[in-house]
């Protein structure tokens, strides 16, 4: 039922945690160990898999690449555990320290995070072997960071990637800033992509620049249509894509191709204000 692996990428140790019911996670969360920082902490639904996985001893400093719960469920342990700081945006500090609600699909697959006290992450991050920079990628969520070491070509893309095709994005998902945030990304050199739920030890850039051209093409779609007058439901129902309903009714709404939509009609409105 709950599932853990740890896998080494050269110098970076890989530990893979989710709910597998039957054999694979449903969901595969990374967590990534690089001379001494641990990136993201898993979901607090494997908090003992994950303690036990990890050794303080290799830990100086926990940084996160965002607030939501598979990323942030076991900040709060592992920081008491390995007496460290926990980093992120400025713009999710106080989302951890009050804590946030979650929906009961989130409540399944990752469960609550639990309270904690976080630090505004530093721009660069240096260690005795790596210098990592915070980059904001904002879009996916306000504090979206992604965290870069050009010496090794290496990017830690948290959820900025995730999959080429995107179909559904969440309520509070922004298109036009997660093209931003691609566009911002592209700069970079980088090769290997340690995607939080797809890692890729090659072609990461491509896979980035590939996402990148996919929202700006249907960012351009929407908008082409609207312009010959369709209205919001029409322009849903023309570009429909498949299992749209099954992942609505799972999320509660939260997730859906419609939010996907509306948030290039919403850049439309911004950008007439
Ligand atoms: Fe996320």
């Amino acid at each position: 039922m709950l599932f853990a692996k740890q896998h080494s990428y050269g110098p970076v140790k890989g530990f893979e945690v989710g709910i597998a019911p039957m054999g694979k996670p449903i969901k595969s969360v990374y967590l990534y160990l690089i001379d001494s920082i641990l990136i993201d902490t898993g979901p607090h639904h494997l908090r003992k898999k994950v303690s036990s996985m990890i050794d303080c001893n290799n830990v100086a400093a926990i940084l996160l690449t965002h607030h939501h719960e598979d990323h942030s469920g076991n900040a709060g342990l592992l920081k008491d555990q390995c007496s460290v700081p926990v980093y992120l945006h400025p713009n999710g500090i106080a989302k951890l320290s009050k804590g946030f609600n979650i929906l009961p699909y989130q409540q399944i697959l990752f469960g609550k995070a639990p309270r904690v006290q976080a630090e505004t992450c530093p721009e660069i991050i240096e260690t005795e072997k790596i210098t990592l920079k915070a980059v904001h990628t904002p879009g996916h969520s306000k504090d979206h960071t992604v965290y870069h070491v050009e010496q090794e070509g290496w990017l830690f893309s948290g959820d900025l990637y995730v999959g080429e095709k995107i179909q559904f994005f969440r309520i509070d998902e922004r298109i036009d800033q997660q093209i931003d945030s691609l566009k911002k990304t592209v700069e970079l050199d980088f090769d290997i992509l340690f995607c939080a739920h797809r890692p890729s030890m090659k072609d990461g850039h491509t896979l980035i620049k590939r996402k990148l051209d996919y929202l700006i093409s249907f960012n351009q779609q929407v908008l082409e249509l609207h312009k010959k007058g369709m209205k919001e439901k029409d322009i849903i129902k023309r570009l429909r894509v498949k299992n749209d309903l099954p992942v609505k009714l799972f999320t509660m709404g939260n997730a859906c191709f419609s939010h996907m939509v509306r948030s290039s009609l919403n850049t439309l409105q911004d950008n007439q204000q």
